[in-house]
């Protein structure tokens, strides 16, 4: 009864900690970089812009007051902080110029965008990487994936031996192919070789008895909270960074490595201990860690771990 009741209150004080650390990281909070701030509002506006052009019928001159927006955000907006936030805007105003100039329309403000975007043009070279670009579904043969998708297993027997941190780099950029809410890429890397390091990380989280030594490579993958701001988007974290670390660990089977994604189903003394272990920021959620390397052999042994039949789970509403 005693330990049914403490781990109620454990459930209190852990989600008043939760509400404590979005608080103080969150996008509204005045304790984090405007310039992170400023990078992540005008990734999300000028992304509405590119969203709306690429709807199947595009209203002539929708979201006037974005597209003034993202122009006076990005004019205040310090470019050496990163400059993905200018590109999308830059491509989006392009985009919604060329759309109308195709259209026939003028008006005052595609004038202003037409000045703002030759302001822009010494500052950052083109091509402007934003706006739309064409898709082809003959282009990917969708027989891939299934298979690439069906390959994947939870590898435990991975070789300890450090893998090439240009193969890592290469994983992590297929994995950014990830969707992210409004594209605000919040989810970060971290990275470890170093035995002694991956050990204290491991023993944290615990979920990888049995086969800890033998781990010689370690994701942990992360959100950075100022991305996520208001009460709707507490969770928020948990879902772009799942989605990225799903794309993580297919990445690493294509490059023909086993994974093994590891729990952090933890409290806040835990994650911050991994997150002074690990030399993380104190404003990044964690959301798991993944074990990776090389497989010990070609042929190895996986648990089955059987699927349950998909109309178990599945509800065909009417
Ligand atoms: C979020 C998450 C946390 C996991 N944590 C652990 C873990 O701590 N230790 C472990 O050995 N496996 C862990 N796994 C692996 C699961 O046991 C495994 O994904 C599941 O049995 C399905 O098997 P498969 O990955 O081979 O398809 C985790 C999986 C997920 C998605």
């Amino acid at each position: 009864m005693l330990s049914k009741l403490l781990k109620v209150a454990g459930i209190f004080s852990e989600a008043l900690r939760d509400a404590a650390l979005f608080l103080r990281f969150n996008a509204y909070s005045p304790f984090v970089d405007p310039s992170k701030r400023a990078f992540y509002k005008i990734l999300i506006e000028a992304h509405t812009i590119e969203k709306g052009l690429s709807l199947p019928n595009p209203k002539p001159l929708f979201g006037k007051d974005k597209v003034r927006f993202v122009m006076a955000a990005l004019s205040r907006y310090d470019i050496r902080h990163s400059p993905v936030p200018a590109h999308m805007s830059l491509g989006a105003l392009q985009a919604y110029a060329n759309f109308h100039a195709r259209l026939g329309v003028s008006d005052p403000l595609l004038d202003e965008i037409a000045a703002y975007l030759a302001a822009w043009e010494d500052r950052l070279p083109k091509p402007w990487q934003g706006g739309t670009r064409d898709y082809s579904f003959n282009g990917q043969p969708p027989g891939d994936l299934p298979q690439l998708m069906a390959s994947r297993s939870s590898i435990r027997t991975l070789r300890p031996a450090p893998l090439d941190p240009d193969r890592i780099v290469e994983a992590i950029s297929l994995a950014q192919l990830a969707p992210s809410q409004c594209n605000r890429q919040s989810t970060r890397v971290h990275t470890y070789q170093d035995r002694a390091r991956i050990q204290e990380l491991l023993a944290l989280q615990g979920g990888s008895r049995g086969f800890a030594d033998n781990v010689g490579n370690l994701f942990v993958v992360s959100s950075d909270i100022c991305a996520w701001g208001g009460p709707g988007q507490r969770n928020q974290a948990y879902v772009d960074g799942a989605l990225f670390a799903m794309c993580l660990m297919f990445a690493c089977r294509s490059m023909g490595w086993g994974a093994c994604p590891l729990n952090l189903a933890i409290d806040h003394r835990t994650e911050s201990a991994i997150r002074r272990a690990g030399g993380i920021p104190a404003g990044e959620r964690l959301i798991l860690m993944i074990a990776f390397g090389e497989p010990i052999a070609p042929q190895t042994r996986v648990a089955f771990s059987p699927r349950r039949p998909a109309a178990e789970i599945a509800t065909l509403h009417a």
